[in-house]
């Protein structure tokens, strides 16, 4: 079966992914790739459904392994409904957090058992890992910052209102998973210009897409 391209982004709160993403995905798609944002949670009806329980706090008061779970049900569906798809058909993926998301936040500051994290992971990611992420590292205080101006008068999110502390240890979390597994993560600077960024990551994801073998494509005008 054809298989095309995953990219994952994560990092902590107010990295830029977002804004990353679309540049990258506007860069791919002018050399004629196809190309797919999605976002966990969310990126199919049923996990937008239940990105508003998690976002939302509602189910914060059931506990770190109630939350994994739905984080997982979420990415599930997601995976059946929209990666897999995508990926068979042979387009390119581009998701703002993933399965590393669920490591660091419900694993490492969740405090759950890895036993417990690794079955759930099994169960839902199954042969989807990413063939690349990129891990836009930035300084805690300052992306929290970058996260509040972008956010403006509306409420800070459920892992946004957590203590500088925990960002803190989620950072470390994000560049041990890097370490742990230089082939598929790749540490990106985040706190310099956009556009710096977005050359670095466009080279990365160029050299991910002839390690492939993924035809390249003509753009069409
Ligand atoms: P979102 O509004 O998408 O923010 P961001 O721009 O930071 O990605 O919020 C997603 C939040 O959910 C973020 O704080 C990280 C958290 N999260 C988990 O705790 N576990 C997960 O598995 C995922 C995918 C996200």
């Amino acid at each position: 079966m054809a298989r095309g391209l995953f990219v994952t982004f994560e990092g902590g709160e107010g990295a830029g992914k977002s804004t990353q993403i679309r540049m990258l995905a506007d860069t791919l798609r002018a050399s004629g790739h196809e190309v797919v944002v999605t976002r966990e949670p969310g990126g199919s009806p049923g996990a937008e459904a239940v990105r508003h329980v998690v976002l939302s706090g509602a189910a914060e008061p059931f506990g770190p392994e109630m939350e994994a779970i739905l984080f997982a049900a979420a990415r599930a569906d997601h995976v059946d409904r929209t990666i897999r798809p995508a990926l068979e058909r042979g387009a390119i993926v581009l998701c703002d957090r993933f399965v590393d998301s669920s490591r660091v936040y419900q694993g490492v500051t969740g405090g759950l058992d890895p036993s417990f994290m690794e079955e759930l992971e099994r169960a839902t990611v199954e042969d989807m890992m990413p063939d690349l992420t990129l891990i836009l590292d930035i300084d805690p205080e300052e992306g929290l910052r970058r996260a509040g101006a972008r956010r403006g008068a509306s409420e800070a999110d459920r892992f946004e209102k957590e203590a500088l502390s925990l960002h803190r240890r989620r950072r470390k979390a994000f560049l041990a998973i890097a370490k742990a597994e230089p082939k598929r993560c790749r540490v990106i600077d985040a706190s310099r210009p956009a556009a710096k960024i977005a050359a670095e990551i466009a080279n990365a994801v160029q050299i991910a897409i002839e390690r492939k073998g993924l035809p390249v494509k003509e753009a069409t005008g």
